[in-house]
Order: structure tokens, then C-alpha cells, then sequence
């Protein structure tokens, strides 16, 4: 303690000694040490010579694991003007079993979402692990290494070492091949996440910690990764890793913190009532101020937990979140920043933790049906504006004040570039949660006009309750400058050597810009609701802005006032696939639902993208273009007064309503599923659990230890048969699954009783009677127990057992099990379906035959549909094929609902095509609809859809299972591709798991 106080005293004469001063120099400029292709100081991160604001999203491969939608979700990211995105890896995903390392089937080999980065022009941010946290099973260690066989974990240990090793050999050689020197995309990596901490609470170095980051760092060098190497702090209070905090070994290139201001969960009581600190900047000030202030997880959104709100909450994280908390982030002298998530994705098949269910969808600005909307469009807002305000890279900040605001409880966050003094007002109200609307007028100092309190002519700006505005002064856009503009700059473009600006404002609100120097020309050719003043040399234009866009000619530069609606489908696609935009390459685009590209061709400009409806495509192109292309077909184009080229884009041919109404399942198969609980069943093949004594900290209560993963088996519904010979009267058991699992036993294939499952405790203890079971008269008597699973426990928890904890037999005469057996997915760790993968499936007799799979012969099965369900305590398989024909040319968002009967206790799982994509469980709740993306989905072919239903009363079980058309979209992005390399069918090989 007493070495932290000095060290920590000292530390802060050096903070008192630089903080608040605009000294370029004294900011040391860094690099790794091994390329200066990238370098860093206070400022900004420096690519490849310029200082870049990094605005980047997170995306995982592998919940999507469809190469093809990688490059729909890039394009997407792009068009709302990121320049980066972030990936977690997840060893489990890939590390099948201690021999294996996949990365090479199907969406196991990840390097494509790097190429199509690269392509895009996205900067790649690699998070490769070896432990990620990322709300999934076991925080993503490879589950082999979560008995306890490999110590620990995230230490020193040897064992865990020798782990990993292999897995980091691979991630840092497809790493390196992809960095930045070599031609990549990636710019960052980081190695492990979140961990806590490089010293012990007396501040002595926690060196099992530490020398395992030294070995994380060592391996990454060793395979010639010579870019930054990040560090992701969980939370304000850790500071560990800095080398400008407590200098000390173990530290990594770039330290960052992560963030989620309102709270990471859809439960908002999993926060508990305190308010997250935002002050980011006073925060970098004293971790490492040399360093760029970077947030390598900040809020994109939050995980909806099992019980949470049905559909998550978008609303307490839309767009007023978007507009509040993403400028705040300037306002905190932020420059790099990763929204955690931007497209959230699924937890297919056995990804899930037992903190969420099947939806990631995390209410990201990217849907997990891949659908944009409002979220997303306001994100594009201050991601295009990130791009186009180039002085946002160096600025010195003045904090938050009252005093540079006309109106109580209104202020800023000054932030000024010491080089060039443009300056940016973040404006917002004092209590960023206050929901009032209020109005003001703002001091602002400016380098060529002096003091100023703007607007001058105009109504005052306003603020709509959670929101706030980036005012810019002595802005500049080509070889123009603005002096002050109160509406916020959405974008810049240069065609023709001039300029164009777009400004945009909430429908109706008054607005005030003053161009240094003035304007000969002052021509308002579209549009007008202001006027013009003369200011000095200056000229001033105050107005209202009108729901149309208008348009102003001034001497060499246009002017594009735009309401927010409007603002909302206006693009800037860029010409080159450099991350890093320069005005030059920007082409504005008005209209669509969404632009993917622009290409300029001829005297064609040649524009891709989505449309819904009908819609007027309008591009701002150099004068020499005269006509359009959507999706390759030319339109009718005419060029407007203002010289930009329009044309309508017509309504799709195929809407929601059509599709749906043409979507149907029926013809439902259907087979009981647990042989396993009839006495005589034959489990011959199955693996005895006989083991007394496990690696695992937690001891059993009884032997044998009935721990599955002590047997190879790591995901999905396990199943276990205990044997018995004499009289017993019930059983004492306690199965723990993880929080929302549930389990069931059957004595002699009669049910005697279920664990419905709780979301607060991973484990239920339930005292069975055998009263209404029949006990053989002699022979053996057996006892089964399906137990589902919710996967594994994050941190030091992942080695929190899954399995029976304990199993008695209620005995006067102190009869015992003389045998267990467990069956868990087909093959264990053996990776019979490399393409899906150990991680796809469980053990349920459906999945272990492989009934789940296309190309199973369900022909001599009886005629039945999940919603006439089941009528007792036991498990079935219900099967169905259904054809789409979505049309060449449009996309399409399709869904799944499953419903039940009030007051049911049930758990059912959806497969589609072999994947397990959904999981219902209505006494836990919440979540009904079950996207399914393209390539899981055939939207031009057969589908053969699954569902198992596992009643856990004795009354049976029904669920309803219907299509939902979720959108549909003329889209240049094609679902329809050959998926079927995703899909291997059932082979007999099945046979044998029995
Ligand atoms: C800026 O800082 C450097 C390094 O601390 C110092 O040498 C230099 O004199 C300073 N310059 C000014 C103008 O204060
Ligand atoms: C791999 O796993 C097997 C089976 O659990 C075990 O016997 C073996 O020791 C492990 N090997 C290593 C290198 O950890």
C-alpha cells in the first residue's frame, strides 16, 4: 500500500506538470519498437503517417458463421461511416479438443471477413483471446480446459499454457499475415480481455498475471505481429497495464477502457442503481495520458438476459442514447473508439452463457435479422460527422460548463485543435438524463471572428431532452471555412474541385452558419425558409429548416441543408477503399434505404444498394456523369438546376406482405426422442462415469463424479442413467445445468418429476418420489436424468461443473447406484461435424441420431405437428421441409415464432438446416422470435426445419412454430448463394451414438 501512495504521488506531480497545457512537443509520439506504421501519442492513433479518429463496431465471425453475410454486414458498417470494426475470436469455436485447431471449415476460417475488410475499407481491430468473456460459453476458453485439469486459467500455470500456446500460434500467424505492414486490414490486437489486474491489492505485482500477458505479448512477437498491442480495462477502478500508470512489466502498447454507461444488460437491476461514471477524460489523464483516449468496448448496445424484456430495449438505448452518449465521447477527448456491439448476431447451438439465450442482438445499430433502422441511421449521423471533421484528431478540451451557454442547467465541452483552433462545442444539458426541451445560445470564441454568441440572427438551438450537438467554429472543408455552424455538418465532398457541405438539423429547427470571407455568390436554389447577413467580411445565413433539402450556390462550394428524416437516407459511399476518407473520394447519395457503393464508369456513375419502397436516388456527382445505375441497371436520369443526377427508383416487385403470406410449414413428422428412459434401453455404447475423483475445485457431494465435462462432453442436454438393484423410495438430486437450465428424471421410462429452472441459480435440488413409478421385482431399476444446459460460466467461474453434483437414493434398506452412464452430443470432443462443429449440438437422442439433420429418412414416422404436441412428461422430434423462392435481386429477414399455451413448462429447440438456432423456454421467457440468417436458411431451396419439445410436466407440451417475414429488400447483396458446404446431411455413421 505504502509503495502504491509514493508511486502514485509521484505520478501526480508529473499529471500537474502536463495536464492542461498545448505543448505539441511534450507529447512523446510512440510506436511498438518494431514498425512506426503505426504510431500514437496523446491525440490520436497515427496510421501510416496521418492521425485518424478510429470509429469502429464490433462483429464475431462466429455468430455469424456465414462467410457470404460478412460482406452485407461490412458494407453496411462502411456505409455508416466506420472506418474499423473489432473481432473477437473464441478458442472453444475452433478447439474442438486438445489435438485439434480448426481454421479451416466453414466459418472457422475467418480470414475472408479480413479480405473483405480490407475491400470495404475498414480497419480491423483482432481481440483473438485466448479469453474473450463476450457473454458466451465459458467466456470462449476452449471448453476442454474448463475441468480443471488445466489449473486455474489466465495465469502462468504451465498446463494452461502449453493450452493455449497452440491456439495463440495460429490467431497471431493469420494475425500477422493480415496486419497493416503486410497489406492487411489490422491495425490492433489485443491479447486477452478484461483481466484484472497486474497488481495485488498492497501493490505488489500479481506475477502469475503478469507473466502471463508477458507470454501473451512474447507469442504474438514471436509470430512477427509488430502493430500495437491494446490492453481492454474492465472498468475505471483496475489500471492495470499502462505504461504510464505504476510503470511495471507485463504492460501492452496501448492501454483502453471499456464502457457501457447504461448498463451492458436489458435488466437494468443486473447494474444495480449507480450511475456509471462517463468522465473518460479525466480517467485517460491519469492512466496514460501519453497515450490516445481509447475505448475499446463502449456501449453499441445491451445483452438481453434470460427473463429479460421480449425483443430486448431498443429504448432505453435508441437513438436519443445515439445522440447523447456517442458525442459524448468527443466531448471526452475520445478518438478511438469500438461500439460493443454493432451487429450482435446469435448464440446458435451452444455458443450461449447461461446470461443470455439464442438472441445477441444486443439492440446493436444492426439488427440481428441484419435490418437497419432508425438506431443505425442515427448512428451513421455522427459517424459520417467523425469522418468529415478532421480536427477532431487533436484537440486540447476545456470541460463541461454552464458558463459558455445563455441558459441554466445548458453547457459544453470545448474542445480546440491547437494547430488550427477549429473548435467543437459539445453541447448538452447539465443532467444528461434531463428530458426537457430547452433552448440557448451559445459563447463561442472563434479564431477569425472573435467572441461570439451564436446564433445571432436566428431562433435559439435547441435540445429535445436526451440529446445533444456538436457546434463546430472555424470549421474547415476544402479551401472554405466555417466560421460557426449551429446546425450539426453531417458530411463533406469534393467534386469538380469544389466542395460540397451537408449540414443537418431535426426537422423544423432553425439553424446558423457564417462563412469566413463571405460569398459573392449567395444563390439559394432549392429551398429556402432564412436569410442572408453580412457580418463584416462574413456572411451569415439563418433559416429554418424545411423537410426538403435545400440547396445553396456559393462562390466555389454548395451547401446541402437537410432535416433529419432526410439525413437519415443520405450516404456518402467513397471512391477508394482507403479507410482513412479524404473529401476527394466522397460522392453524396440521397434516397435509398441503404448505399453499399459508388463507382464512376463512363458517363455512368453506377450506384448499389437496398431499397423497401419506392424511393428518388439523387447523387451529387462530377458534372461529367450523366446518367445512373442501380444494382447494374440504368435509369432514367435527369440532372437537376442544382447539377446533381436524379431518378426514381420504382417499388419492388415482392413486398413483406406477399412473401409472408406465401410462407407456410406443414407436413410435420414427428418421433418420441427418449428411448433412454425405458429400463431395457441399450446404452452399451454409452461412457461409464465412474471416475472417484475429479481435477475439478468443486468436489461432488456423491460419487461416482457424475460431471460431464469430465467426460468429453462440454455443450447442449446431457443425459445420465444411474442403475439399482432393490428397494429405494424417490431420489435426492441436485443437477446443475446453469442459470435458466432445467432438468427432468424418469424412473423405468415413467416421469417422476422436473426442475422448470430458475434465471438466479444454475443449479435445482429436488427430493423424487418414486410413488408413481414402477420398481422392477427383481432385476435392475433405472434412473435418467436429462439435464439441459446453458452453457458455461464466464472468469474463474468457467470451471463451475455442469452435471450431477450429487445423487442418493431414499433407501431403508441403503440401496445405492451400481452404475451410471452419460451420453452427451455424438462423438464428444471428436468433431463428427466439422462444419458445425462440438460447439452445434447436444445430447439429445434426436441430436445424437442426427434427426436435427437435411437428408434424415423421416418417411416411417407418424404424421404430427409440435402445436398438437405432446400429452406427457417425455421428449419428441418434429420435422418438417419447407421450400423458399425468394426472388433473384432482393434480400430478405426471416424469423421463426414459437408459442405455447399459457402456463406451459417446456423446453424446445429450433434447428434449421441442421443448426440449432433457437432455444424456448416459456417459464424462464422472454424470447419468442428466432431469426434465421442466410446460409443457415436456404431462401432459394429446401429447408429442413427441426424442433424438439421436452415437456417438463406430466401434462405434455405444445408449440406453435410459424414463419415471419421481418423485411424484405431489393438489395444488391445476394442471399441466395450455394450454402450447402454448410450443411452436410445425416450419414449413417449417426447410427452408432445411439
Ligand atoms: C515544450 O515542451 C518541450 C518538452 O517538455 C520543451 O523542451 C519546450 O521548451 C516546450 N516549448 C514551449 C514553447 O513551451
Ligand atoms: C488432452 O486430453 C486428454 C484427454 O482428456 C488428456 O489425457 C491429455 O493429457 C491431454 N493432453 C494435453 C497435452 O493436455
Amino acid at each position: 500500500m505504502r509503495l502504491l501512495v509514493l508511486l502514485a504521488s509521484l505520478l501526480n506531480v508529473f499529471l500537474l506538470s502536463v495536464r492542461g497545457q498545448t505543448n505539441l512537443t511534450q507529447w512523446p509520439v510512440h510506436n511498438t519498437g518494431f514498425t512506426d506504421a503505426i504510431q500514437w501519442d496523446h491525440y490520436s492513433i497515427i496510421i501510416g503517417g496521418v492521425r485518424t479518429f478510429l470509429w469502429s463496431g464490433e462483429i464475431h465471425y462466429w455468430r455469424i458463421p456465414v462467410p457470404e453475410v460478412w460482406r452485407d454486414l461490412l458494407e453496411k458498417i462502411k456505409a455508416a461511416g466506420f472506418n474499423g470494426i473489432s473481432v473477437y475470436a473464441h478458442w472453444a469455436f475452433h478447439a474442438p479438443n486438445n489435438k485439434t485447431l480448426d481454421f479451416t471449415s466453414g466459418a472457422r476460417n475467418f480470414e475472408p471477413i479480413l479480405d473483405i475488410a480490407k475491400e470495404v475499407g475498414l480497419f480491423v481491430t483482432m481481440r483473438g483471446g485466448p479469453y474473450v468473456n463476450a457473454e458466451t460459453t465459458a467466456g470462449g476458453f476452449a471448453l476442454w480446459t474448463t475441468t480443471g485439469a488445466y489449473g486455474p486459467l489466465r495465469n502462468n500455470d504451465p498446463r494452461y499454457t502449453a493450452a493455449w500456446t497452440p491456439f495463440m500460434d495460429e490467431i497471431n500467424r493469420i494475425t500477422a499475415k493480415h496486419q497493416l505492414t503486410n497489406g492487411g486490414p489490422i491495425v490492433l490486437t489485443q491479447i486477452e480481455n478484461e483481466i484484472c489486474c497486474q497488481r495485488n491489492s498492497d501493490g505488489s505485482l500479481d506475477t502469475p498475471v503478469v507473466d502471463y500477458m508477458i507470454d501473451l505479448q512474447e507469442n504474438a512477437r514471436a509470430h512477427d505481429v509488430v502493430i500495437p498491442i491494446i490492453t481492454n480495462a474492465p472498468n475505471f477502478n483496475t489500471r492495470s497495464w499502462s505504461t504510464d500508470y505504476l510503470p511495471g512489466p507485463g504492460e501492452q502498447d496501448i492501454y483502453g477502457l471499456d464502457s457501457y454507461p447504461l448498463c451492458w444488460s436489458c435488466n437494468l437491476a443486473e447494474c444495480g442503481s449507480g450511475s456509471a461514471s462517463t468522465a473518460y477524460a479525466d480517467h485517460f489523464d491519469l492512466v496514460s495520458p501519453t497515450q490516445p483516449s481509447f475505448l475499446p468496448e463502449f456501449q453499441g448496445g445491451s445483452y438481453n438476459p434470460w427473463g429479460g424484456p421480449q425483443g430486448g430495449c431498443p429504448d432505453n438505448i435508441g437513438t436519443n442514447f445515439v445522440s447523447m452518449y456517442y458525442r459524448h465521447l468527443a466531448a471526452e477527448r475520445v478518438t478511438a473508439a469500438n461500439l460493443y456491439m454493432l451487429f450482435g448476431g446469435q448464440n446458435w447451438g451452444g455458443l450461449a452463457t447461461n446470461l443470455v439465450s439464442t438472441s445477441y442482438d444486443y439492440s446493436a445499430p444492426i439488427q440481428e435479422s441484419r435490418i437497419i433502422a432508425d438506431k443505425f441511421y442515427e448512428t451513421k449521423l455522427i459517424g459520417l460527422f467523425f469522418r468529415a471533421a478532421q480536427d477532431l484528431v487533436m484537440t486540447d478540451r476545456t470541460p463541461f460548463s454552464t458558463a459558455v451557454a445563455t441558459t441554466p442547467n445548458v453547457g459544453a465541452t470545448v474542445l480546440r485543435n491547437p494547430e488550427t483552433q477549429a473548435g467543437f462545442y459539445v453541447a448538452r444539458q447539465s443532467d444528461m438524463k434531463a428530458t426537457t426541451t430547452v433552448d440557448f445560445k451559445l459563447n463561442i470564441a472563434t479564431k477569425t471572428t472573435g467572441n461570439l454568441t451564436v446564433p445571432v440572427f436566428g431562433n435559439a438551438i435547441r435540445l429535445v431532452g436526451v440529446q445533444s450537438k456538436i457546434i463546430v467554429s472555424d470549421f474547415r472543408f476544402g479551401n472554405n471555412t466555417l466560421v460557426y455552424s449551429t446546425a450539426e455538418v453531417l458530411s463533406h465532398s469534393v467534386v469538380d474541385g469544389q466542395s460540397i457541405l451537408a449540414l443537418w438539423l431535426p426537422d423544423g429547427e432553425f439553424g446558423e452558419f457564417s462563412i469566413l470571407g463571405g460569398s459573392k455568390k449567395r444563390e439559394v436554389i432549392s429551398g429556402t425558409g432564412g436569410g442572408f447577413h453580412q457580418v463584416g467580411d462574413n456572411l451569415v445565413l439563418s433559416y429554418k429548416q424545411q423537410t426538403t433539402q435545400s440547396v445553396l450556390q456559393f462562390d466555389n462550394f454548395r451547401v446541402l441543408l437537410l432535416p433529419r428524416s432526410l439525413a437519415y437516407t443520405f450516404w456518402a459511399p467513397t471512391l477508394t477503399n482507403d479507410p482513412i476518407v479524404t473529401p476527394e473520394t466522397v460522392v453524396f447519395v440521397n434516397g435509398p434505404y441503404l448505399v453499399r457503393s459508388l463507382a464512376l464508369n463512363g458517363s455512368l456513375v453506377a450506384v448499389t444498394g437496398d431499397i423497401a419502397n419506392a424511393a428518388t436516388l439523387e447523387v451529387f456527382a462530377p458534372t461529367t456523369y450523366t446518367s445512373l445505375q442501380w444494382n447494374g441497371k440504368t435509369l432514367a436520369t435527369h440532372k437537376t438546376s442544382y447539377g446533381s443526377l436524379k431518378a426514381s427508383l420504382p417499388k419492388p416487385g415482392l413486398d413483406a406482405a406477399t412473401l409472408q403470406k406465401s410462407l407456410t410449414l406443414s407436413g410435420w413428422k414427428f418421433s418420441v426422442a427418449l428411448p433412454e428412459a425405458d429400463a431395457e434401453y441399450d446404452d452399451s455404447k454409452w461412457v461409464i462415469a465412474d471416475h472417484l475423483t475429479t481435477p475439478n475445485p468443486t468436489q461432488p457431494l456423491t460419487l461416482p463424479v457424475l460431471y460431464a465435462d469430465d467426460y468429453g462432453f462440454h455443450t447442449g442436454v446431457q443425459i445420465f442413467r444411474g442403475r439399482f438393484a432393490g428397494e429405494a423410495t424417490g431420489a435426492n438430486l441436485t443437477v446443475q445445468g446453469g442459470t435458466a437450465s432445467g432438468w427432468s428424471a424418469w424412473l423405468n421410462s415413467d416421469y417422476i418429476g422436473s426442475f422448470p429452472g430458475i434465471v438466479s441459480a444454475a443449479s435445482g435440488a429436488l427430493a423424487l418420489s418414486f410413488e408413481n413409478a414402477t420398481l422392477v421385482s427383481s432385476g435392475e431399476n433405472v434412473l435418467t436424468v436429462v439435464m439441459d444446459h446453458s452453457g458455461h460460466d464466464q472468469r474463474d467461474a468457467a470451471l463451475n461443473p455442469r452435471g450431477i453434483l450429487g445423487a442418493t437414493l431414499l433407501s431403508t434398506s441403503n440401496t445405492t447406484f451400481t452404475k451410471w452412464t452419460i451420453a452427451g452430443n455424438a462423438g464428444g470432443e471428436s468433431n463428427i461435424d466439422p462444419i458445425r462443429g462440438v460447439i452445434a449440438e447436444g445430447g439429445l437422442h434426436a441430436e445424437r441420431l442426427g434427426w436435427h439433420l437435411p437428408g434424415f429418412d423421416d418417411s416411417l414416422w407418424a404424421t404430427r405437428s409440435p402445436s398438437d404436441g405432446i400429452d406427457n412428461g417425455t421428449i419428441a422430434f418434429f420435422r418438417t421441409t419447407s421450400r423458399l423462392d425468394v426472388p433473384i435481386g432482393y434480400d430478405v429477414s426471416l424469423e421463426f415464432i414459437l408459442n405455447s399455451p399459457p402456463g406451459s413448462v417446456l423446453r424446445a429447440q429450433l434447428y434449421v438446416n441442421g443448426y440449432q438456432y433457437g432455444k424456448f423456454v416459456p417459464q424462464i421467457g422472454h424470447q419468442i422470435a428466432f431469426p434465421v440468417p442466410p446460409g443457415i436458411l436456404n431462401v432459394r431451396g429446401e429447408n429442413t426445419i427441426g424442433l424438439s419439445l421436452w415437456s417438463q410436466t406430466a401434462e405434455g407440451a405444445q408449440v406453435d412454430v410459424q414463419w415471419n417475414v421481418l423485411g424484405v429488400y431489393e438489395s444488391a447483396w445476394d442471399p441466395g448463394f450455394d450454402a450447402s458446404a454448410l450443411q452436410p446431411g445425416w450419414t449413417a455413421e449417426r447410427l452408432q451414438f445411439a
